[in-house]
């Protein structure tokens, strides 16, 4: 398992090898194949989104149910899978009643395209880099901060994964869903002198944040700046040879942590 920081090689990488699958399964085609996750890196998926029972999994091209009728065995969570293909619905059908799961979970014939993905705090893949990419703005816009996103195989692009996995010869990814805070805040901190404020200027691709602040009449950069879920984080230099370290999360549309607060302007 290694943060996004470090998996850029492993994403170009995959990016070469889904390619390869997408031309071989047809996937351009918007249509995959039935292929299941293997048992292995369904118990990793799980894992890594520390799926429990208050969560409602939804596995989009959901083939024999495994996923969901795994999440609701293991960790008593409910679940949703949708196929385009009549066969596996009623195959997942009579799989969840046989797990005894049947009152948890639901599958149901649907385009994954037409699927209201809001309701979910976990949502499975196993479909193709080009459907995952075409989801993404969907996801980012349409699921609640914090919610866990898992990829079989295929990754995202450029929105890089919060962590991966190596199952046998294949990649696990998950994503964070990141709540969402480019713009122009107004920052009050408490500082050794007493309070102090800034004009902050924040700008986000996916995870990672950067922009400036004027501190004092002067500009100084943002540093380290990453949202995870509902958590914000980034480094200033605040004058007087001081880095301050700025935790906390979107409260009520305002940011806030130990010691300090922003409005949005
Ligand atoms: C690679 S299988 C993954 C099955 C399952 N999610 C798993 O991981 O074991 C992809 C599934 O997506 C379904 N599928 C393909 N295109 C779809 C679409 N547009 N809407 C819904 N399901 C689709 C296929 O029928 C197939 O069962």
């Amino acid at each position: 398992m290694l943060h996004r920081a470090f998996c850029s090689d492993i994403v170009a990488e995959t990016v070469v090898v889904a390619s390869v699958l997408l031309a071989a399964s047809g996937a351009q085609a918007q249509t995959p194949p039935y292929f299941p996750t293997s048992h292995a890196a369904v118990e990793k998926m799980l894992a890594m989104a520390e799926v429990k029972e208050s969560d409602f999994l939804i596995d989009l091209g959901s083939g024999d149910g495994r996923i969901p009728i795994t999440a609701a065995q293991r960790f008593g969570a409910r679940g949703l899978g949708v196929d385009i293909d009549p066969q596996r619905i009623v195959e997942a059908n009579d799989n969840a009643r046989r797990a005894g799961v049947a009152d948890k979970v639901t599958f149901r014939k649907e385009n994954l395209f037409d699927t209201d993905i809001g309701r979910a705090s976990v949502l499975t893949l196993y479909l193709s880099l080009k459907i995952n990419i075409g989801l993404r703005p969907r996801i980012l816009k349409e699921m609640r901060p914090g919610t866990r996103v898992l990829s079989n195989d295929f990754n995202m692009g450029d929105w890089l994964p919060d962590k991966w996995e190596r199952v046998g010869d294949r990649v696990v990814y998950l994503w964070i869903v990141p709540t969402q805070v480019a713009g122009r805040w107004r920052l009050t901190f408490d500082a050794a002198e007493g309070a102090r404020a800034a004009d902050l200027k924040l700008a986000q691709q996916f995870q990672e944040l950067s922009g400036s602040a004027t501190i004092d009449g002067q500009a100084v950069p943002l540093r380290d700046g990453m949202v995870t879920g509902e958590q914000v984080e980034f480094v200033l230099d605040v004058g007087h040879g001081e880095a301050k370290r700025f935790k906390g999360r979107l409260v009520d549309g305002h940011l806030e942590g130990e010691g300090w607060r922003a409005i949005r302007q």
